[in-house]
């Protein structure tokens, strides 16, 4: 892939926080330094723990919080300048899908309301009759048809409700969709329905996506690359098939190892509490993951690893892999 294939690039990405524990002031890095590219058309993956700083990447992507440092280019656009200026367009060309689909909508509002919404704030119907016929299309690509468009959000299952929050992402006919944890309030049974509507709509509308989730096992079934976040770092990038089959960071092979346990609880790490790494706080020198890494040397609380070239495609951040 050359660099013409991006549709968006991430550089030098930071966001700080600054978060008060026990009475002090501390920095947090929930985006520490990333790096990334999306290629058009494909679906990637990004992965990690909770807290890792998934959510906090798709809404500074998003512009609903602002960076530290770093720059976001939508097929060239230079976006965290756009974000300053209230570009309607950025807002139309990036859309996002949320995990909670009932927390998403609006109890009071019509489907068709809700699906309308930012067509609505941006102006972009050409009156009622355009804007009832782009809800109903958008309606009828997520599988639930025109009929839905009166009903209200209690109405529907939760399934039916994250079918809305896709509706209401693609009826602007975005270019990148980014979808953070779009099934994992969903029940088993409806996951795999709403996965694959996302390839199918994927295929038809010609999107990209990035999609975020703490499973990796979710992530792999539908990504073409995959990005594994820890602590606010790629720490590895390449091919689903690729990461799955050989993964090379601990932290990857840690993830693989949790997919089959069923108790959520256990799934990461053997259950070692990761909620708040305590190292967040701190600027450390070394490798971030090497309290929990089988694999440290005494390089590892030396120095950082920087991400590295495997292949062509594929990126590390481990002094040993
Ligand atoms: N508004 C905020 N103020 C302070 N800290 C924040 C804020 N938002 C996120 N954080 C912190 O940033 C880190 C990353 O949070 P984020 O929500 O991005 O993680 P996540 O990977 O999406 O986790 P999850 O899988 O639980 O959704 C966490 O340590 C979190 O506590
Ligand atoms: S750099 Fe060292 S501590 Fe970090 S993941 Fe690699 S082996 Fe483990
Ligand atoms: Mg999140």
């Amino acid at each position: 892939m050359t660099a013409a294939d991006d549709i968006l690039r991430i550089d030098d990405l930071e966001k700080v926080f600054t978060v008060r524990r026990g009475g002090k002031s501390h920095e947090l890095r929930a985006i520490n330094d990333v790096s990334l590219s999306v290629h058009r058309g494909e679906t990637l993956g990004i992965v990690g723990e909770s807290g890792c700083g998934k959510s906090t990447l798709a809404r500074v992507l998003m512009g609903l919080t602002g960076a530290s440092g770093g720059s976001i280019t939508l097929d060239g656009d230079d976006l965290l300048q756009r974000y300053r200026s209230h570009s309607a367009e950025t807002r139309l060309n990036m859309r996002m899908v949320f995990q909670d689909p009932y927390a998403s909508l609006n109890p009071r509002r019509s489907i068709a309301d809700s699906v309308a919404e930012t067509g609505d704030i941006h102006g972009i119907f050409k009156g009622r009759a355009d804007r009832r016929r782009r809800v109903e299309e958008a309606l009828d690509r997520v599988g639930l048809g025109a009929v839905f468009a009166d009903s209200y959000p209690h109405e529907l299952s939760g399934g039916q409700r994250q079918r809305v929050g896709i509706a209401r992402a693609i009826l602007p006919e975005p270019k990148l969709v980014i979808a953070d944890e779009p099934v994992s309030a969903l029940d088993v049974s409806i996951q795999a329905q709403v996965l694959n509507l996302l390839e199918t709509l994927k295929e038809r509308l010609g999107l990209t996506l990035m999609f975020i989730s703490h499973d990796l096992g979710v992530v792999a079934k539908i990504s073409d690359r995959v990005a594994v976040l820890y602590m606010g770092d790629v720490v590895e990038l390449g091919p689903a098939r690729d990461l799955f089959t050989d993964p090379r960071h601990p932290y990857t092979q840690l993830l693989i190892e949790a997919i089959p346990r069923p108790d959520p609880a256990t799934r990461i790490a053997g259950g070692i509490d990761v909620s708040e790494p305590p190292s967040r706080m701190r600027d450390r020198v070394g490798c971030p993951f090497r309290d929990r890494c089988p694999a440290a040397t005494a390089i590892c609380a030396d120095e950082t690893p920087k991400p590295r070239a495997l292949s062509e495609v594929r990126q590390v951040s481990c002094h040993h892999a």
